[in-house]
């Protein structure tokens, strides 16, 4: 186990009911800015529980932040809190609308282009603060200091980090997730576990604690995806919660990481479209597949602590197989083809990883572009 250090500042409140505690999460002094996506909050009664909860708040609204959110979107959003002095903004939405925020709330304290902060050239120190309703579980950003942000312009994907984004607080109230679609609650089990087998599925690290957790959430997700049921509250609090756990940081603590697949999914999302959770499924067991000897100790105790699979010479390949039927299982196809790409798409993917500095990704930085073509190729 390599040094840490770890600290979770977001305060999470969890339950029925929780959007009512707005009202005390936020000081009244605060200007907000109400963030949201395309609509789904007004249909499903979300944005009336906000509205009551800061009936007393002073609040401008700012929505129509798309999934994989666009800069050129987001840019409206710094202009109009800008010109309404926001101190304070509020995500109502799942990744795409929690990561427009910490773009915006990060944006908002540098003047420079606000491409900057995705190429690292500003790095954000200083933020507007954030709090967020989440209404799909599926990234973990409503507690993490991550985000994705895409341009549409030149079609890339790219992230940011900063402590000074992490989320002041997260209301997770299960019952947002009654409106979701089949879709979008298969999305949020794949990219769940994809986080977790990117932080688990790398070298032995003889870490219990994490890998005991990692292995609970596992098997968590496989779980669920067998008794699919939104209708019942303690199954979509126990996605909720999974979500969350897989994301904010504690499993990979003094871990080795891999996010290779991560990282040639978000090209795949940012050329042809295909929903973050499904371009890791089809990135991911190709991946593995590319790199069983290295991760076969893993892989293997995968199969034995999480499928339950019986030992023998080929049980890493069966661990995949299981990865792979999980994700058919809910709906979530595993070929690149499925989705309309071509292989002579492949190409400009492996273009956009080397652009974005993607040269030497997993554990071992041990794919290259080259890896990454072979990966794609037979995930075609
Ligand atoms: O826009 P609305 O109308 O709200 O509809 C949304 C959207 O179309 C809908 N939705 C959300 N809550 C709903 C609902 N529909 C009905 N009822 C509800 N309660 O769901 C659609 C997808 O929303 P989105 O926020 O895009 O989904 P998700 O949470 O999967 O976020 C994906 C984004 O997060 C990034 C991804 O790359 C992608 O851009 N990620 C962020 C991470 C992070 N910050 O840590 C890590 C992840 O690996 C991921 O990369
Ligand atoms: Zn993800």
């Amino acid at each position: 186990m390599n040094n840490f250090s770890y600290a979770n500042p977001t305060v999470i409140q969890f339950g029925k009911g929780q959007i009512a505690s707005l009202a005390d999460l936020i000081d009244p002094a605060h200007k907000i800015l109400v963030v949201y996506g395309g609509g789904s909050i007004k249909r499903n009664g979300v944005y009336d529980q906000i509205a009551k909860a800061l009936g007393n708040h002073s609040l401008a609204e700012f929505s129509g932040v798309e999934a994989n959110p666009c800069i050129e979107t987001l840019d409206k959003g710094v202009m109009l809190a800008r010109k309404e002095k926001v101190t304070f903004l509020l995500a109502v939405g799942g990744g795409s609308v929690i990561d427009g925020c910490k773009y915006i709330a990060g944006a908002l304290c540098y003047d420079g282009p606000g491409w900057d902060i995705l190429t690292g050239k500003h790095n954000v120190t200083n933020a507007v603060p954030i709090g967020v309703v989440l209404t799909i579980p599926a990234t973990g950003s409503e507690s993490n200091s991550g985000a994705v942000v895409s341009r549409a312009e030149t079609q890339e994907k790219c992230i940011f980090k900063s402590p000074a984004v992490q989320p002041r607080f997260a209301i997770m109230d299960p019952d947002v997730m009654l409106s979701l679609s089949e879709r979008q609650l298969a999305n949020g089990l794949v990219d769940t576990f994809v986080h977790v087998c990117e932080q688990y599925i790398t070298c032995s690290s003889k870490a219990l604690v994490q890998d005991g957790y990692a292995e609970t959430l596992l098997r968590t997700i496989v779980q669920l995806a067998a008794s699919f049921q939104r209708d019942n509250y303690q199954w979509r609090a126990n996605l909720m919660w999974a979500a969350n756990q897989a994301l904010n940081g504690l499993i990979g603590l003094g871990m080795p990481r891999d996010f290779a697949t991560h990282m040639i999914g978000h090209e795949l999302t940012a050329l042809f479209g295909i929903d973050h959770a499904r371009s890791l499924a089809v990135v991911q067991p190709a991946l593995l597949r590319s790199q069983i000897n290295v991760k076969r100790a893993k892989l293997e105790q995968m199969g034995r602590n999480v499928f339950q699979l019986a030992e023998g010479d080929d049980l890493a390949e069966r661990t995949i197989q299981s990865i792979e039927a999980l994700y058919c299982s809910v709906g979530v196809a595993t070929r690149l083809s499925a989705y309309g790409a071509t292989a002579a798409d492949i190409e400009n993917v492996i273009v956009q990883l080397k652009k974005h500095g993607m040269d030497k990704l997993g554990e071992h930085q041990a794919i290259t572009p080259a890896v990454s073509r072979e990966i794609l190729t037979s995930a075609m």
